[in-house]
């Protein structure tokens, strides 16, 4: 059954899956998804799969959360779609975001998480009157021209480089790419060309290299340069809202962003991103110097859902349940290493872990995580899923927990980890 969705999927489908990422799960054999609860999927042959990539890290109360579905259902009888004015529970879920994300005033709504990274540009452009925008090396910021460089391909590779093809040369003039977690490029660039950037844009804890957190120093020194030379310090948290804190990075590191964007966990994978903004970029968008628009965008299904979404996790204080969970599988996986006496890097951060097999510590930045046994990775993924654990393929990604990962599932995990290396000897 699966065989003939896929063969049917890959004549109208480029890849028979959407997008660059989600083909890759077609390896070794088809993946057609047709449920999903909890912490498992299912496929078209009725296979149970112990999830552990839930949607690149979007899901995190669980699959089809019932509060969610409820809420989602209940609103599509009530108002699905307005198109005029504001709906009732999109300014309830402002509110919640707003009282979340320190030193924000307000948000603008979007239905991805690349249209509000592109807003967020936008508007550090027309606040500055500037145009150049610096981003790091194994950053991910979305599928628009104006971010999609050096994300997997390191600048020691050919200095910037974008990741597809068709981007305007013009466009490209407009970013620059620095290494992560490195204080002295960015020190030296800013004192060049500081007068130039409109924006510093950041993973606080870089995902598309594993788990890699940025250390403090180089936030703070980001923060300070940005200020310095009146550019828009932007935090990317889309994956770290919700799932690392509720409240995201800013206070962690003790630092304020002039915008944060957060997308996937603050509706547990309901298409919703949002742009919260400090009181200085929200009269931009007030006064309508900057425009936003989408008919889908702040689309009620969304917002229902995605209220019950963040409700529910403020109240179970999701952030601390993902870190512990995420931390006993990052343990779990670790163990199994050791015991197999495989060389590798687990690093867990908040809901998330990675691992770098090969590597004797974590890795700071891109270069260093392509120094890892990324053939093993695939291997250990691969004999993973032939033990019904579904983790990504890709050895840049990283594991994700979810509120409804029990610990019999680690214990699956732990078994099937040790199965899977056994198989790999
Ligand atoms: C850090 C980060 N920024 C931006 C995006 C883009 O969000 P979306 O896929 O919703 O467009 C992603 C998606 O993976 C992400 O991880």
């Amino acid at each position: 059954m699966t065989g003939n969705l896929f063969e049917r999927a890959s004549r109208v489908l480029p890849g028979g899956a959407q997008g660059w990422l989600r083909r890759e799960f077609h390896g070794p054999e088809p993946l057609v998804v047709v449920r999903a609860s909890g912490s498992r999927i299912w496929t078209a042959e009725g296979r149970e799969l112990l999830d552990y990539h839930m949607a690149f890290g979007a899901v995190v109360l669980g699959h089809s959360d019932p509060d969610v579905a409820r809420a989602v259902s209940e609103q599509s009888e009530r108002l699905m779609l307005h198109g005029a004015g504001v709906a009732d529970v999109e300014v309830e879920y402002a509110e919640l975001l707003v009282k979340l994300i320190p030193g924000s005033k307000g948000v603008v709504f979007t239905v991805s998480g690349s249209e509000a990274v592109m807003l967020a540009l936008r508007a550090a452009r027309a606040a500055t009157g500037r145009s150049l925008v610096v981003k790091f090396e194994g950053n991910y910021h979305g599928w628009h021209d104006y971010s999609l460089y050096n994300v997997k391909t390191p600048l020691s590779m050919g200095g910037k480089v974008a990741e597809t093809r068709g981007i305007p040369r013009e466009t490209a003039s407009t970013v620059e790419v620095l290494p992560y977690n490195d204080v002295d490029a960015l020190r030296s660039f800013m004192a060049e060309r500081g007068g130039e950037v409109a924006a510093i844009i950041m993973e606080p804890v870089a995902h598309s290299m594993g788990v890699v957190p940025a250390e403090e120093r180089f936030v703070k020194e980001a923060e300070r340069l940005a200020r310095t030379y009146g550019a828009a310090l932007i935090f990317d948290e889309i994956i770290t809202g919700v799932r690392v804190s509720l409240r995201g990075m800013q206070d962690y590191y003790g630092v304020r962003a002039d915008m944060t964007v957060m997308g996937k966990g603050i509706a547990n994978g309901l298409p919703v991103a949002a742009l919260l903004l400090t009181p200085e970029y929200f009269s931009l968008f007030e006064e309508g110097l900057v425009v936003a628009s989408g008919t889908y965008a702040s689309h009620p299904l969304s917002m229902a859902g995605g209220l019950a979404a963040l409700r529910k996790a403020v109240k179970m204080q999701l952030d601390k349940v993902l870190w512990r969970k995420a931390e006993e599988a990052a343990k779990a996986v670790r163990d199994a290493l050791e015991e197999a006496k495989v060389t590798a890097a687990v690093s867990q951060f908040g809901g998330s872990f990675s691992v770098h097999i090969g590597l004797e510590k974590p890795p700071r930045n891109l270069s260093e995580a392509l120094k890892a046994d990324l053939e093993g990775y695939r291997r250990m993924a691969r004999e993973l899923r032939s033990r019904g654990v579904l983790v990504s393929p890709n050895p840049l990604k990283r594991f994700h927990v979810s509120a409804a990962h029990t610990s019999e599932d680690v214990e699956k995990l732990h078994e099937a980890a040790r199965a899977a290396l056994a198989a790999l000897k």
